[in-house]
Formats: structure tokens, sequence, C-alpha cells
């Protein structure tokens, strides 16, 4: 059998193939599916600090051939109800959860309650592309500025792991990479629904 184990910073991992953050990973139930695969290691949904509704259908549409549009809002359970759901379960692969904020004090914040809660890393979605026009959430992953105190901040709250997931909506993917390598992110995510 080859070997297919793979080390990034903090994950040891028997493969490289891992759920990426969406709609597998929000609840309990899905994750130990996903987790009970042969997946290398487990990306949450992304969780804010307060629940959130998925925004009324349709969330998917396809557009014309072969374009398929999605905006699903980000919704989530919100922080305290999935680090309950943490506290009682038991993950057998990696968990990274997916964490997104309004400003970066809220998301330092969210980011030590999932240390607290189990969470083996972190991956900060700077990018989610549909979040609202103009909203800070948007503006973050592409602005560097904003990527390095958003990162500073969670890793001066926290010891695990910190991964940066980065948007394609850039002229130059490096420079926000650069911008997160630089303020202390231990990888990077790519990429972001194109
Ligand atoms: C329905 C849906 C929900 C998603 N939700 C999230 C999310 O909550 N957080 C996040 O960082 N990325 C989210 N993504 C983006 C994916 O994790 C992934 O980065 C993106 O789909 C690009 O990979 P692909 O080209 O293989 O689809 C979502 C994507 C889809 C299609």
């Amino acid at each position: 059998m080859a070997e297919l184990g793979v080390e990034v910073p903090g994950l040891a991992l028997a493969n490289p193939l891992m759920l990426a953050s969406g709609v597998q990973g929000g609840t309990a139930a899905a994750l130990h599916r996903v987790a009970a695969s042969k997946c290398g290691g487990l990306v949450s949904k992304s969780i804010g600090p307060d629940a959130r509704e998925i925004y009324p259908g349709p969330v998917c549409v396809e557009a014309t051939d072969s374009v398929v549009l999605n905006a699903m809002g980000l919704p989530n359970p919100g922080v305290e109800s999935f680090t309950e759901m943490m506290s009682q379960n038991e993950f057998s692969k990696p968990m990274l959860v997916s964490i997104f904020g309004p400003d970066s004090e809220t998301v330092a914040d969210i980011a030590k309650k999932m240390e607290a809660a189990g969470a083996t890393a972190l991956e900060l979605n700077l990018s989610c592309p549909h979040s609202k026009p103009g909203s800070r959430a948007l503006i973050v992953g592409q602005q560097p500025e904003l990527i390095k105190e958003y990162i500073s901040a969670v890793k001066q709250a926290v010891g695990i792991p910190v991964y940066a997931k980065l948007t394609p909506n850039t002229a130059q993917v490096s420079l926000e990479a650069g911008a997160a390598l630089e303020a202390g992110a231990d990888g990077v995510s790519l990429i972001n629904t194109v």
C-alpha cells in the first residue's frame, strides 16, 4: 500500500484529502459521517458569533451551461451552539474549525472558544464571496492590512495552528497569502468559491 500520510503545521493526516468547509461540516451527524470515510481530516462549516439562517431559496442555481452560482449566506449555528456540540463529540479525524466574524476582536474570541472546545486547528474564513456586499467579511480577504490584523489577533489568542482561507477574487493572491504568513498564519487554504 502506498504511504499517503502528510504533515502540515499542527496536523498529521493519514492522507491529504480533507472535507472543504461547507454544508457537510455544520452538524455532528454530518461530521461523523465524513470522518467515517477515508478522508484525512475535517473542516467545519464556517462558524460566526451568532446563529444565522440560510438565505431564502434558491441558494444554488445553474445560471448557464456549466456555470453554477451559489449563495448560502453563511448559515451556521453560532459559536455557543457549535462549541457545545464539540464538547459532546469526539471526532475520529483531525478537526479544523472554520471561523469568521465582523471584526478581529470577535474572531479572536471565537477562536479561543473553539480551542477550548477541542479544535485541532482553525481555518480563518477571510473570503466568503457572498456575504453582504460592502461588509467587512468580504473586504478583509482583499486587503492585506486587514488580513494581518485578523491573523495577528487570532494568533495572539490561541496556541493551535491557524490557517488563512483566501479568496480567488483578487488580482494577485500571493499578496494576500504573503500578508497572512507575515502575520503568523501557519498556512493558507486556497481557495474559496469562484
Ligand atoms: C454550498 C457551499 C457552501 C460553502 N460554505 C463555505 C463556508 O462556510 N466557509 C468557507 O470557507 N467556504 C465555504 N465554501 C467554499 C468551499 O469550501 C470551497 O472553498 C469552494 O467550493 C472551492 O472549492 P471547489 O472549487 O472544489 O468547489 C462553500 C462552498 C459551497 C459550494
